[in-house]
Formats: C-alpha cells, structure tokens, sequence
C-alpha cells in the first residue's frame, strides 16, 4: 500500500514532485512540503479521520448516493489504511488527502467516492472535535486525581495549623487542610470548566461541506449519532469555521495550569520553610551542592501556566480577523490546541503525584505559625464582640503590634496590648476580654479553632466543606464516566454498522 501511495502516477514520480490526489500536475510545485503539510501533526487526528470516513461512508449508502458494493470496499480498505497506521500514509497535504489516497489506491477509482458531499473543510473541524472531545475528558479526569489528592490530604491535615500568608507577610494562622481544600474548590471549578468545553465540542459539524451545504440528501443528525456527538452546528458556514470550542478549551487549559501554578508555588514555599517535605520522587538535587533537595517538578508545573497561555494567545491571535468558511490559517490553529493538551494534563498528573506523596510536618508548621503577631485580628474581633468599635480595636491592636516582634512572648504580647488598652480606651484590656480568652486567642491553634464561620480553617468548617467537596468530586466523575460511555456506545455503534458492510 505504502508503495502504491508514495507513487499516484504509477512511475514514481509522485513522491518526488509533490503531486497528490488534490494537488496534481498544476499545483505540484511550490513550497516545501514541511511548510505546507499538516501530515505530521496530524498522527493527532488519524483514528479520528478513520471514523468520520467510515460514518461518513456509512450514511452515503444508508442515503443511497453512493452503492452498498462500492462503500463495503472503501470501508474495506479504510481497515487496510488503520491496519498499516499512519506512518504509512502516502504523501499529502494533510491526513485527510493521504488517507483518501490510501484508499484509491486500495479500491482503485470507486474509493474517489468517499468524498462524496462533503470538503476538507467540514471532515477537519469534525476530526478536531472528535479528538478534542477526548482529550477534555482525559484532562477532566486528571483533574479528577488531583483534587482526590488534595481532599485526601486535606481530610489529614485539619489539625496541622500552619502559617497562612498575604502579600508573602504573615497573616492569620491557618491549617493545612484549609489551604489544601481551598485548592480542592479551585481546581473542582476547572474540571467544570472542562467539562463546559466538553459539551461544546461534543457538536457535529460534518455535512455542512465546503460552507455552502451540498446538493446530495445527506443525513447530518446521522454521521452526528454514528460519531457520538450530541448536536449539530447547523449553519454550514459556522460549522466549518467554527474554532471557539478550542478557545474556551485552551481557556479551560490556561485556568487550570494558572491554579496548578499557584498550588506549585504554596507548596515550593513551603518546602523552603520546612512546612512539607517532598517526595524524593518530585524533587532534584544540585550538580555540586550536594546537601540540596530542589522541588524542580513544581517548578516545571508553573511553568507550564507559560505555555498554556501562551497557546491560548497563539489561537486567539490566529483566528482574529478570520472570515467566514475555511483559510488555511486554521491549520496552524489546531497544534497550539494539542500542546496546550498535553503540557497541561501532564502537569496536573505530576502535581496530583507531588500532593499525594508529600510529608506535612506539624510540628515545623506549628512552631511558625504564630509568627509577626499573626494571631493580632482576633483580638481585635474580640474586643469588637465586646462592644468596642472594630476601627478602634484595630488601632488598639496596631500600636501593640508595633511594640511586637517575632522573638516576643505571648505575656510580652499581653502586656502591650494592656499599655494599648490604656492609651487607646483609657480602661484597663481586662475590662473587655479576661485573662484565659486572651490567651487562647493569642495561640495559633486557639486562633484557628474560633475561625468557625463556613469556609473558614477551624477543623468543623474544614470537614463540612471536605463532605461538600467529595459530594461535587463525585458528581464531576460521574459527568466524565457518562461521557466515556456514549462515546464508547458511539464506537461500537459504528464499528456494528461497519461490519454490516465489509
Ligand atoms: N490540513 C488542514 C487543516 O488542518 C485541513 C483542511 C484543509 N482544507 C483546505 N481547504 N485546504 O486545517
């Protein structure tokens, strides 16, 4: 077959000229094959291009434009050409033509029938949505394995109170389950906003042809059903141009990897501190320090964020402008697509790994987590619960704050919230919050147990929510498990309706 293939015009010079099937004698010079063809990146769409052929044959018969005979033998040879693989596709501008050509060659001048009432135009954008639809739920489901990480992790660690940070300052105290369940939420609303792309990928554009429809009765909701799409793109001009489902999936990607970056960062910190200890597994050491540990997997993990922006800029920059109906501009779309895929849905796997087996130690957290007077906004609240204005008790707090530093002990704390009380109130600190409250709020888990609201670090509201957020982690699998099963209900299906033919 691949020598065939390789050889159109039966005396060789096919391969050598640059002629192909669509191409011929005119158009057979020009620039280089590597800047025109989109063979190689296509390998991405092979399989999806054998399926959109044979639903597409399948409906040609079933709507009598092409003979039963005629289609049982390109469905024939499209086995033959899956069979061989793609590296044995004969030259062509992109898959689409090899795999037409692959199978001329096997059927002869019958196998010119494939294409029958359909374009390039419509059969890419349906192998882009076949694969892309795929490689969402692929990414959903990676997702999926990070946040049971997270949450498992979290479920652990609602006791181990931590420093919790803004502006890079110590902040409030916080646990490690309250930082890692934060986490869990972020990275739940980016499996929706996969699976949301999912939903408009999972469209058929296939029978809108070039952009102006065809003049044969073909059956659109047909080849949508045999390939396992839930709907249509009508308007056959939107159909083929239609690339926003790889915006929104690429937005999907670049959220994602933006949440992972930050999760990196959290985790490379507190790595620095002594906080975590990363397995051996995620980390590198230095080529001459040999004491060192370096979180090198975190940090390709955000760096990762780089390239999925830069790959939803790259499409974005690319489809602005476009006119309607297909301009081979969208050939050098698709790849930024693919890249943004791959990088993205590895990146979350790597980071699920580095979360799953990751060493929280609490004593070390526990030991920091007081620091810079980071348990000062709940003696504020404290006073404002006694009745005292917020904005007063927050000046209160702030002139013993700036009395404070690290090496300062909780009674040296007392004291000068007292002095405060007495320059601020003119009363004494103990007419508003006696002695042992004082003391629980100034402990860094005391500070964490009153931060009972919902959503707040106290271990109650951390396992309220980790109930809510497993309850979400299962509906989100339970959407990617459905999806898998119409697509692979889909497939047999096809290959059902297939057999009937060869
Ligand atoms: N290789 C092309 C792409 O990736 C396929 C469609 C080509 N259509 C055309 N009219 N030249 O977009």
């Amino acid at each position: 077959m691949t020598d065939q293939g390789d050889d159109l015009a039966g005396d060789g010079s096919a391969a050598t000229s640059g002629e192909t099937v669509i191409r011929r004698d005119r158009f057979a010079g020009g620039p280089a094959r590597s800047f025109m063809s989109s063979l190689d990146a296509d390998t991405r769409i092979f399989a999806a291009d054998l399926a959109v052929d044979r639903a597409h044959v399948v409906m040609l018969a079933e709507q009598g434009i092409v003979g039963d005979g005629d289609a049982a033998a390109i469905l024939d040879a499209l086995d033959t050409v899956e069979d061989a693989g793609h590296d044995a596709l004969p030259e062509g501008e992109d898959v689409h033509e090899a795999i037409e050509s692959a199978v001329v060659n096997e059927v002869g001048p019958a196998g010119g029938k494939m294409h029958t009432a359909r374009s390039r135009n419509d059969e890419v954008a349906t192998c882009i949505r076949y694969r892309f639809r795929e490689d969402l739920l692929d990414a959903a489901e990676a997702s999926l394995e990070l946040r049971g990480a997270l949450l498992d992790a979290a479920a652990e660690e609602t006791d181990t109170v931590v420093p919790g940070f803004t502006h890079r300052q110590h902040a409030q105290p916080t646990t490690v389950g309250h930082l890692l369940a934060s986490y869990a939420g972020a990275v739940a609303r980016d499996t929706e906003r996969l699976l949301a792309a999912y939903e408009r990928t999972n469209r058929s554009p296939l029978g809108s042809a070039a952009f102006a429809g065809t003049t044969f009765d073909v059956d659109r909701e047909r080849t949508a059903e045999l390939l396992g799409f839930h709907d249509l793109i009508e308007n056959a001009a939107d159909a083929v141009t239609a690339r926003d489902f790889l915006i929104e999936g690429c937005s999907a990607f670049a959220a994602l990897s933006a949440t992972l970056s930050g999760l990196a960062t959290d985790l490379i910190e507190g790595a620095k501190d002594g906080h975590v200890d990363l397995d051996d597994a995620y980390a590198s050491t230095s080529s001459i320090m040999p004491q060192k540990k370096n979180p090198d997997s975190l940090e390709l993990v955000r760096a990762v964020s780089g390239d999925a922006v830069g790959d939803l800029t790259g499409l974005l920059t690319t489809l602005k402008g476009l006119p309607r109906a297909y301009n081979r501009d969208l050939q050098r779309a698709t790849p930024h697509a693919w890249d943004a895929v791959d990088i993205v849905t590895e990146a979350t796997e790597v980071t699920a790994g580095a979360v799953a087996t990751a060493e929280w130690d609490a004593e070390a957290c526990a030991a920091d987590a007081g620091a810079g007077f980071s348990t000062a906004t709940g003696v504020a609240d404290a006073l404002a619960a006694a009745g005292v204005p917020f904005r007063t008790a927050h000046e209160l707090v702030a002139d013993a704050a700036s009395e404070i530093d690290d090496a300062s002990t909780v009674d040296e704390q007392v004291d000068a919230l007292a002095a405060a009380a007495e320059g601020v109130l003119d009363d004494s600190l103990s007419a508003y919050v006696d002695e042992a409250t004082l003391a629980d709020l100034l402990s860094p888990s005391g500070s964490v147990a009153a931060r009972d609201s919902r959503g707040g670090p106290a271990a109650s509201a951390v396992e309220d929510s980790l109930i809510r957020l497993r309850d979400t982690h299962e509906d989100h699998a339970a959407a990617v498990d459905a999806n898998r099963e119409t697509l692979a209900n889909a497939e047999n299906r096809l290959s059902t309706v297939v057999n009937e033919y060869v």
